[in-house]
């Protein structure tokens, strides 16, 4: 059973394919109106949205399939104090196909384990939302004509900013992409995903200014305040990017500017107007490429029913430190800290990516 957790499940030839059947459904839509006919996707969100849910719903019903599911916890029976795992293993008898978001980080490998139809992670807490990736490599091939050889601004909260992760992950696969990482010291990327970058293909800056000239792509993001300990910091930091009219004039001509939204105050409304401003192109295609998703995954679990072989590491067991890791608040017999480098024996956690070292 193949699902999609983080945007590592699929190779390079997969994201490819992806991004070549987005382009064309976005080109031909009507062609696709049936293939999903008879099917039935859930979508269980237990966080807010607007993009994600909507376009996932869009892009199953354009596909001639149908639609489940609760958008606020209490109208499921998490409210009585049913577990993940329960409540996932339940849908999954009704559906083909589930599309979950949750606050917890790593919540979605672990609804994994008790699935026997694909689920797609649409956000586990500040971790990973590698569906919002795959419309950024849409766009970014529509816009770009390309997704190697760019260099990439990510800007504002890049700790608890969830796409920002999964987007390194994916364009640190393509040639000569270089990452610029702007933010206050206290948002910045964390250290699993630069521990990812072999090579040293980024740079961090405090600076929106300093690197709007040098950049293909500006990725801005919202300060997310819902994933703050202490809402002082956030009060702090909320207004430390905003991208006015003044400061696209030091971006390049050809740059494009991009951003999952919603946004907060961290792009002003008067550069909408700006030809650069890709950002609600970029949430079309994002029911594009879920249709290219949807396609792929209900059409392979359909002909390839078997559960995957696991992969070999070396690993040890122990609690996860980090206290938004789901396995401090779900059920689960054990945790699996899986062996990253051999050089520095660094682990990092099977549910939230968490890194120790021993
Ligand atoms: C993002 C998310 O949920 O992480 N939104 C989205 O899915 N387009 C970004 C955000 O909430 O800031």
């Amino acid at each position: 059973m193949k699902h999609l957790i983080g945007i590592n499940d699929f190779s390079m030839d997969e994201l490819a394919e992806l991004i070549k059947v987005g382009q064309d459904i976005s080109e031909h839509p009507k062609k696709y109106m049936d293939r999903m006919k008879g099917r039935v996707m859930a979508t269980l969100f237990f966080e807010p949205s607007t993009r994600t849910k909507f376009s996932f719903e869009a892009a199953m019903l354009r596909l001639g399939g149908q639609v489940i599911g609760f958008s606020e916890v209490k109208n499921s029976s998490v409210a009585k104090g049913e577990s993940l795992k329960d409540t996932v293993e339940t849908v999954g008898c009704y559906s083909d196909l589930i599309v979950m978001r949750h606050p917890l980080e790593g919540a979605a490998k672990l609804a994994t384990e008790v699935l026997d139809v694909p689920l797609i992670n649409a956000g586990d807490g500040g971790h990973q939302h590698p569906t919002q990736t795959l419309t950024d490599l849409l766009t970014i091939y529509k816009e770009m004509g390309r997704v190697d050889n760019l260099n990439i601004a990510l800007v504002g909260d890049l700790k608890y900013g969830r796409t920002v992760h999964s987007l390194v992950d994916a364009m640190s696969k393509y040639d000569n992409n270089t990452f610029f990482f702007v933010s206050p010291k206290e948002l910045e990327m964390p250290e699993y995903i630069k521990n990812s970058l072999k090579g040293g293909c980024f740079f961090e800056s405090t600076s929106l200014e300093e690197v709007l000239p040098k950049v293909d792509i500006v990725y801005m993001t919202r300060i997310q305040k819902e994933r703050f300990d202490d809402l002082e910091t956030y009060e702090r930091l909320k207004g430390i990017y905003i991208l006015d009219k003044e400061k696209m004039e030091l971006a390049k001509e050809d740059a494009i500017i991009l951003h999952p939204l919603p946004r907060v105050n961290e792009i002003t409304e008067e550069v909408d107007r700006d030809p650069r401003a890709k950002y609600f192109p970029q949430a079309k295609n994002g029911m594009y490429i879920r249709m290219a998703l949807i396609l792929k995954l209900v059409e392979e679990a359909e002909k390839n029913p078997q559960r995957p072989v696991e992969e070999v590491y070396s690993t040890i067991y122990t609690k996860c430190p980090n206290p938004k890791c789901v396995s401090n608040h779900e059920y689960v017999e054990s945790v699996a800290f899986h062996e990253k480098t051999a050089e520095d024996l660094a682990y990092s956690c099977e549910y939230c990516d968490k890194v120790i070292t021993i």
